[in-house]
């Protein structure tokens, strides 16, 4: 297996979501965000988006691992593998409760000085999400989230509180997570987490005028903020965050290689926006022959230009297939009706597709497309473990994973010369599951005792996985 030594510096660590593992959903002020009106779901049932609290159902990230009064056990336990580098978000709804409050909460911003000190404490850099699908509920509610400008400013003073307080103590920022998720506008669950949009009866079109025009409003918001945070700390290094895929054809047909360049302008434009400051013509021509995205201003298009953000965050999970059999090059709209199997690559037991050396062509495409510094801030493996009777868990399939994933990102360092600032694999402790609410989707090399019932004492111990972890950080990476 190839290996190589990382650059000094490099950050290894790993990376949660503070709906996904905080709990504490009402605690000190807390206000009710997107994630405390879903519920649990499983592989093959989609969590229900409830019109508030409803008495009786299950809410897995109410209480979720209960970080938010574990968070000295669990750092430390991170910092025993050798974390240089912690991601987690600022919970909006922590701050500002109801999204729209004129003074922030100081419990919430309390919450973070501590939790960074406990970071720095270690030698842990703090890397913080802006907004990661905890959008206040009752911006959904009273604005229909980002389909309203007004959301703008409400992320921006959110932003600038946030970055006010933690001028000294957080470097990294990134204002919205996996933006691009939205360009499956018909899926109820990701235009909810990305925008705070809830859909209900609207048509197709509606639906994909919704997505453009929200996703406008967030590039401006991103943009302001940027300028915002350079100004408060010119040090601050604050990236974008996508959900990369690369796109390949499912044949060598010019239909499929038109489709598949077609699926990544399409998917690609968000981080176009937050790196180039312009949208790309291909974009701007659908939008325009469709009349979408009605409000754009001269002066957004000034703001997008002076937001440019400084390096670009990414999730790598898998890649993406695409066949023209499913829909017309010319046709493509909503990018999820164009995905087809791709028949070479094995799949997780929740289907997600398993191809290591796609993080290779990942981090290429992102260094031709942008020339900047890239930073992997999710890839891992969502699996169930299997405790044994002395309390051991032997998950060489994560292990398995990790190992060939980290081994194509370090040809793409060392052979292929791209400049990357670091890796961290998502939920290094056990954690709900973003996309189904599960705990039993496990991706941590610290095991937490909680099931998909809620039922375990919350208990934390080491997999396997902890200790070879440990071992590539300490070799920092050549031992893998
Ligand atoms: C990314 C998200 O899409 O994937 C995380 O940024 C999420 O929030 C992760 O948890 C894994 O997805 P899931 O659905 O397995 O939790």
């Amino acid at each position: 297996m190839y290996s190589a030594k990382m650059p000094d510096g490099f950050l290894w660590g790993g990376a949660v979501a503070a709906h996904q593992l905080e709990g504490a959903w009402n605690v000190d002020g807390k206000g009710m965000s997107i994630a405390d009106v879903m519920t649990v779901g499983s592989a093959t049932k989609p969590r229900e988006i409830t019109d508030g609290v409803i008495e009786g159902k299950n809410y897995p990230n109410h209480s979720a691992i209960d970080f938010y009064h574990h968070y000295k056990e669990d750092i430390k336990l991170m910092a025993e593998m050798g974390f240089k580098a912690f991601r987690t978000s600022i919970a909006w709804t922590r701050i500002f409760p109801n999204g729209d409050d004129k003074e922030p909460n100081e419990a919430g911003l309390k919450f973070y000085d501590d939790l960074f000190a406990t970071c720095h404490h270690y030698g842990i850099e703090p890397v913080v999400t802006l907004s990661h699908f905890e959008i206040p509920f009752n911006l959904v509610k009273k604005y229909n989230g980002f389909t309203n400008r007004k959301l703008i400013d409400f992320f921006v003073r959110f932003a600038t509180v946030c970055f006010k307080r933690y001028k000294d103590s957080v470097k990294y920022w990134m204002t919205f997570n996996e933006i691009d998720n939205q360009s499956a506008y018909n899926e109820d669950f990701l235009m909810a987490t990305n925008s705070g949009i809830i859909l209900n009866n609207l048509s197709e079109k509606e639906k994909e005028a919704a997505m453009y025009q929200a996703a406008h409003y967030e590039l401006v918001a991103s943009a302001l903020a940027v300028k915002v945070g350079h100004k408060i700390n010119p040090d601050f290094e604050i990236g974008c965050m996508i959900n990369y895929s690369p796109v390949r054809p499912l044949t060598s047909s010019s239909a499929d290689v038109l489709l598949a360049d077609k699926f990544e302008q399409r998917r690609s434009w968000f981080s176009d926006v937050h790196v180039f400051g312009e949208y790309p013509k291909e974009v701007e021509a659908y939008i325009n022959r469709n009349g979408y995205r009605s409000d754009i201003t001269d002066e957004d298009r000034i703001v997008l230009k002076e937001g440019t953000v400084d390096y670009v965050g990414f999730s790598y999970y898998q890649t993406t297939t695409v066949s023209a059999k499913n829909v017309e090059p010319d046709k493509l709209n909503d990018l999820s009706k164009a995905v087809a199997k791709n028949p070479t690559l094995e799949r997780s037991d929740w289907g997600w597709e398993i191809d290591p050396e796609g993080l290779r062509i990942a981090l290429n495409h992102l260094t031709d497309r942008y020339h900047k510094p890239l930073f992997i801030v999710e890839n891992g493996l969502g699996a169930y473990d299997k405790v044994e009777a002395d309390g051991s868990i032997h998950d060489d399939y994560r292990v398995d994973y990790l190992r060939k994933h980290i081994s194509e990102m370090e040809k793409a360092v060392e052979i292929d010369g791209v400049d990357l600032m670091g890796y961290l694999p998502w939920g290094p402790i056990d954690l709900v599951s973003a996309g189904t609410g599960q705990m039993d989707k496990r991706y941590g090399f610290i095991y937490v005792a909680k099931n998909d019932a809620g039922e375990g004492d919350l208990s934390r111990s080491r997999k396997d996985s902890f200790d070879w972890y440990k071992k590539v950080i300490k070799t920092n990476g050549l031992d893998l």
